[in-house]
């Protein structure tokens, strides 16, 4: 034999040493542990050593195998850890992965919008159930059973006497029967119709207006309205009341805007008008006051309600009002 046991060894471990990866180190380990290797000739030479010389080759022999066998395992280790962490290491030269982030629905948007200026204004905010019973609906705001008046807003009844509310206005009922004089308070909501077209959805949304005191006249329905319209728009919109009829107001108006698709010439959105229409608005009905124990003698009153879509439609310049709830992301990511 050529070589002594500790040159085998130091040989060994400076090889380990200096092996570059986990292959290089198996290979080591066959060059040293194998069949043919080193180590194990040097074992099989120890019986052609004299006598008493082998009992301590052996003893010297079998150490420094165990030592080299724990080397040459902690090394594979040590490489297979580095391997992995390699594949696990970030790519910092990758581009970012941005979170998507979500945005209010537009309607929501305006939403906000409108009872920011009316809490400027003075109004709290109330808000009251979708699934409404006839009393609150319709018979506590003056329209008697089988009134004509109700086909102006064609139901979805849940049973004879519940429905899917129409309107925000039984909240006015439903506020005055809490709550005595004065009163500021708007309550906006989802309200439903059997409708569907350019301007109208069967769900859609409104903001209740309602205001009770002393010495409250038409002139203030007016001047709020008319505040409200120049906030939310700007002084220069064109708007104006029309005379018109709801059983809970007395006199009653709607308000129209100037149609911000034809500017006022006429055209599919606003039913060649040149107008579109927002609100529905009067002076509360003393049968209204009575249904809530209300001294008519003493208070007056005036109530409103918007159209949140419609304000919306015009407030974008949308020509038909059915593309906000048809979640189309590629329309609602412009708001
Ligand atoms: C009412 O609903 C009354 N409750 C408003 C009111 C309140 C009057 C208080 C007096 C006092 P009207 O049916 O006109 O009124 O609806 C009010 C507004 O809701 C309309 O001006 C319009 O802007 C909007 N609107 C009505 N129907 C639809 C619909 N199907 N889709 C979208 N908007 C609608």
């Amino acid at each position: 034999m050529e070589k002594s046991i500790d040159q085998i060894r130091d040989e060994a471990l400076a090889d380990i040493e200096t092996a570059p990866d986990s292959d290089s180190i198996k290979a080591l380990s066959v060059k040293y542990l194998g069949r043919k290797g080193l180590l194990t000739l040097f074992l099989r030479h120890i019986s052609t050593l004299p006598q008493e010389e082998r009992p301590a080759a052996g003893k010297t022999a079998n150490i420094t195998k165990k030592q080299l066998e724990k080397r040459f395992s902690e090394a594979i280790e040590r490489f297979d850890k580095i391997n992995y962490s390699k594949e696990d290491r970030i790519d910092v030269s990758l581009p970012g992965r941005t979170a998507v982030q979500g945005v209010l629905h537009p309607v929501s948007q305006i939403n906000l919008q409108i009872c920011d200026i009316f809490k400027r204004l003075g109004f709290n905010v109330a808000e009251g159930p979708e699934v409404e019973t006839d009393y609150y609906n319709f018979e506590a705001l003056n329209f008697p059973k089988d009134h004509p008046a109700r086909d102006m807003q064609d139901t979805f009844f849940v049973s004879d006497n519940i429905v899917l509310r129409t309107h925000t206005s039984p909240l006015q009922i439903r506020i005055m029967e809490k709550q005595a004089p004065p009163i500021r308070v708007i309550a906006p909501g989802k309200v439903y119709r059997c409708d569907s077209d350019l301007t109208h959805t069967p769900m859609f949304h409104q903001v209740e207006g309602l205001v009770v005191d002393k010495n409250i006249s038409f002139g203030d329905l007016k001047g709020t309205l008319t505040a409200f319209v120049h906030q939310f728009f700007d002084e220069d919109i064109s708007l104006r009341f029309r005379p018109s009829f709801f059983p809970f107001t007395e006199p009653s108006a709607e308000v129209d805007i100037l149609c911000v698709i034809c500017r006022g010439k006429g055209c599919r959105v606003c039913s060649q008008t040149g107008w579109l229409e927002v609100l529905g608005s009067g002076m509360v009905h003393p049968a209204v006051f009575e249904n809530v124990n209300y001294d008519t003698t003493q208070y007056s009153g005036f109530a409103f309600g918007l159209g949140v879509d419609r304000m919306a439609m015009l407030k974008y310049g949308i020509d038909d009002i059915r593309k906000f709830f048809e979640n189309d992301l590629r329309f609602l990511r412009q708001f």
